[in-house]
């Protein structure tokens, strides 16, 4: 597509297109506004360097798109209620989203956008893994397509969330910070969706199931399901379809969740990262 109100680099990777000349802490122009969203739902990601974002600014931006949502599992920031800070302190071992997923895909309705604003980034590492689950998904066999179309999968924030999940422990919370929480309950819970999903607005359909979000394919063990996920996740993480994204302070990026998975790399012990978050409230995948 040709765009005339903002200009658009699509050579950063195998997905996603940097926007430039564009002040997003300004209200902007609606024709900008849906060049935008058609730039975001043609390139599945949304990079905009050095920006100058008050969570306000940010969660006005984020507005433009959708309804705000809350992530369950994080308090946030006292003066904007739709943004929640991501603190790696340099003195931590763990880190938030290291690992390949789309976000809270546990949801019944989960978010159809992240925006993640890099407020501090570590001088060395820190990049953020992004991956399109669509062409991934356009390019495994006829056969292995329609078995997964047909699959439902059980989806559950417990493996990371619950009482036994990754982000428990003492070291886990200590490292995850303060602001960390949520209720017990909806941490063990459980939602079903399918395994493959249909682009609401575009109609593609992408590769959806993860290792941390889904417990197993409905009728399957989580044994005979993780097999699966094992594979989707090795195919979808190839060079082909990956854009390896470094943090500059002041970029925002969007980022379509019905379409794209992404993994926060862990690689910069001794140094403090931190990023504001905000989601936009998506539909029931199907
Ligand atoms: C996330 O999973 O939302 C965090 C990603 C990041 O910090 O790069």
């Amino acid at each position: 597509m040709t765009y005339k109100h903002i200009k658009l680099d699509a050579s950063i990777g195998a997905v996603g297109a940097e926007v430039t000349d564009v002040d997003l802490s300004q209200p902007l122009p609606k024709a900008t506004i849906s060049e935008i969203r058609s730039a975001w739902l043609e390139h599945h990601i949304l990079f905009f360097r050095d920006q100058k974002l008050s969570p306000q600014a940010q969660a006005n931006f984020a507005a433009n798109f959708g309804d705000l949502d809350k992530y369950p599992f994080m308090q946030a920031l006292k003066e904007s209620p739709h943004v929640i800070p991501i603190i790696k302190e340099a003195d931590a071992k763990m880190n938030f989203g290291g690992d390949w997923h789309t976000d809270t895909s546990y949801q019944l309705v989960p978010p159809k956008a992240t925006l993640l604003y890099a407020v501090e980034v570590p001088e060395i590492g820190g990049d953020t893994l992004f991956a399109d689950a669509t062409a991934a998904y356009a390019h495994l066999s006829p056969a292995l397509r329609e078995m997964l179309e047909q699959q439902t999968g059980v989806y559950s924030p417990k493996l990371v969330h619950g009482a036994k999940g990754d982000y428990k422990g003492s070291e886990a919370e200590k490292n995850l910070g303060a602001a960390y929480g949520g209720d017990a309950a909806f941490a063990e819970s459980e939602v079903e969706h399918p395994l493959i999903r249909t682009h609401a607005e575009t109609g593609n359909k992408s590769i959806y199931c993860s290792i941390p979000h889904t417990v197993n394919i409905k009728g399957w063990t989580r044994q005979e399901s993780l097999a699966i996920f094992k594979f989707l996740t090795q195919h979808f993480t190839q060079e082909q379809y990956v854009t390896r994204f470094h943090w500059t302070q002041g970029t925002l990026a969007m980022w379509d969740n019905r379409c794209i998975f992404h993994n926060a790399l862990n690689d910069y012990p001794g140094l403090r990262r931190h990023m504001h978050r905000v989601i936009v409230k998506g539909e029931r995948p199907a």
